[in-house]
């Protein structure tokens, strides 16, 4: 046990995060990541907004239920209605929470919600105190915070104390704030809200002019306990702070921030990693901490310093945050134990059947790759990888592509058991096949994204293709799928897009049976 100060991480990658445009979450994603928020030792984790729909909830229930040492928590309105939801979402957590807010800032006061000062804080009593009958722990957030009058932010936080909340969140919901503005703003609540000392100060900062992570630390120097943040800084507009930026400052300039975090930064790669495959948000190269070329050192000048010595030019290991440092492990003749030790040492421990079944795939990748890579690994037990149990079944297909010939697909799926080809032409051989799927499993939908990234480097290297559709219902799903060959990689992230389908309202797959 630290003798310096904990910060309590409260990681809201599964609710701000998602408000991220297309990074929808279904329910086994949610759980998935939740897993790895809850084993990395992160605190809190908010799993989402129950009211928003009955999805958002069940997805909640679910993480509630699988998470072992974390808190869980729902955001709620100052509504009844929204905090019964979040009550029913969090209510088989280990540690349940509710984070209901209000805004305060006179903007929002007078345009959005159309309240008087008097009723926004009539409103915070009640719904504070109306949380409280469910759950001890109450955090309240009074929204767009930096934009609000000092006297009425200090009242509207004495209240919500007085009312009974465990934590107080200061948010910069428009991403307005600077670091020293930020740092004499906790100042000046701590130094003028009467019961400060009842409640955990906590910070969330939004990413508009790139402060999020700065601001979010000069609230901790002044004194807040909590800060709420997201894998790989996703989240509204231009992001929340990032988890991994936050953690790893406190971590690496521990001389001038005496804080301790109970987070193992070595699972952060496989976060990372994790959420960008199950959001299609990729990872900017020069991202810090996660970025491909967060540690890699191109100047001759600096790689012979490194050569001579790493801490020139290298503030913190690789190691230390999940990249693994031996990059070219197995290969054709390699066995089923090299693959399960790499694996776990990857983070990936799994069961005997699904070990298996990445096995296989890893087998079949072999054959036509000779140097298979973690990266590649990964992409083995990543989402999508597994077919096993979809009522959709990519099994082969043929293109016909190029400059002087008509680009044509032929796409073969098995469909809940029943194999069924089509051939079809389009715009090109991507428009082909995916035509050809939409031919043998009709469905309405738009394609507002198709994304292609290499997995590793090289000219052997598996294509990664993200899909992002749009039913008429304004529903948003993500596909992902990796193969050596692009188009076989798209017509993968296709299929899994419409295996996640299944568990939205539109029931696609029953239509097959007429074809
Ligand atoms: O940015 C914001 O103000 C929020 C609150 C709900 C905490 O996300
Ligand atoms: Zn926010």
């Amino acid at each position: 046990m630290s003798d310096k100060d904990k910060i309590i991480i409260f990681d809201t990658t599964l609710r701000d995060g998602e408000q991220s445009p297309g990074a929808t979450m279904n329910i086994e994603e949610k759980v998935l990541i939740a897993e790895v928020l809850d084993n990395m030792g992160v605190d809190v984790i908010e799993a989402g907004f129950a009211a928003a729909s009955e999805g958002d909830l069940q997805a909640i229930q679910a993480v509630a239920k699988q998470v072992k040492k974390a808190s869980v928590c729902s955001l709620a309105r100052a509504i009844h209605s929204d905090i019964d939801a979040a009550a029913e979402a969090v209510k088989g957590a280990v540690n349940p929470r509710i984070h209901t807010f209000l805004a305060t800032s006179p903007l929002h006061m007078e345009h959005k919600l159309r309240m008087s000062p008097d009723e926004v804080i009539a409103a915070i009593r009640d719904s504070v105190s109306y949380a409280k009958k469910f759950v001890d722990d109450v955090d309240w957030s009074p929204e767009d915070a930096t934009r609000s009058e000092h006297d009425f932010l200090c009242k509207a936080i004495e209240t919500a104390i007085d009312a009974g909340a465990t934590t107080i969140n200061i948010p910069d919901t428009v991403g307005y704030t600077t670091p020293h503005e930020f740092y004499d703003l906790f100042t000046m609540i701590k130094n003028n809200v009467s019961n400060i000392d009842k409640a955990v100060l906590s910070v969330h900062c939004h990413n508009d002019l790139g402060l999020a992570v700065a601001n979010s630390l000069a609230a901790v120097e002044a004194g807040a306990r909590q800060v709420e943040c997201t894998i790989n800084g996703i989240g509204e507009r231009a992001g929340n702070a990032s988890l991994e930026e936050l953690v790893m400052t406190i971590k690496t300039r521990n001389d001038i921030m005496p804080y301790h975090v109970d987070i193992d930064t070595k699972q952060i790669m496989r976060a990372s990693r994790l959420v960008s495959n199950v959001t299609g948000l990729m990872v900017q190269n020069n991202k810090a901490i996660v970025g491909a070329n967060a540690f890699s050192h191109e100047s001759g000048i600096h790689q012979a310093g490194m050569l001579k010595n790493r801490d020139t030019y290298e503030i913190m290991t690789p190691e230390s945050v999940g990249w693994v440092k031996t990059n070219l492990i197995l290969g054709k003749h390699s066995g089923r134990a090299a693959f399960k030790d790499r694996l776990k040492e990857l983070g990936f421990d799994l069961g005997d059947n699904a070990l298996e079944i990445a096995f296989a795939r890893f087998k079949a990748l072999a054959d036509k790759k000779k140097k298979i890579y973690d990266d590649d690994l990964i992409s083995l037990v990543g989402d999508g990888a597994d077919q096993s149990n979809a009522r959709v079944k990519f099994v082969s297909m043929e293109v016909a592509c190029g400059s002087e010939v008509k680009n044509t697909a032929k796409v073969t799926l098995e469909v809940d058991g029943k194999q069924i080809s089509k051939t079809c032409s389009g715009d090109g051989p991507v428009d082909a096949t995916f035509k050809a799927i939409r031919k043998i499993v009709p469905h309405e939908v738009k394609l507002d994204l198709y994304q292609v990234g290499a997995v590793t480097q090289g000219i052997d290297a598996q294509a990664e293709v993200t899909v992002r559709l749009r039913t008429p219902k304004n529903v948003i799903i993500n596909g992902t799928g990796a193969d050596v060959d692009t188009m076989v990689a798209s017509a993968l992230a296709y299929v899994n897009a419409i295996n996640k389908l299944q568990n939205y309202e539109e029931k696609i797959i029953p239509q097959c049976a007429v074809i």
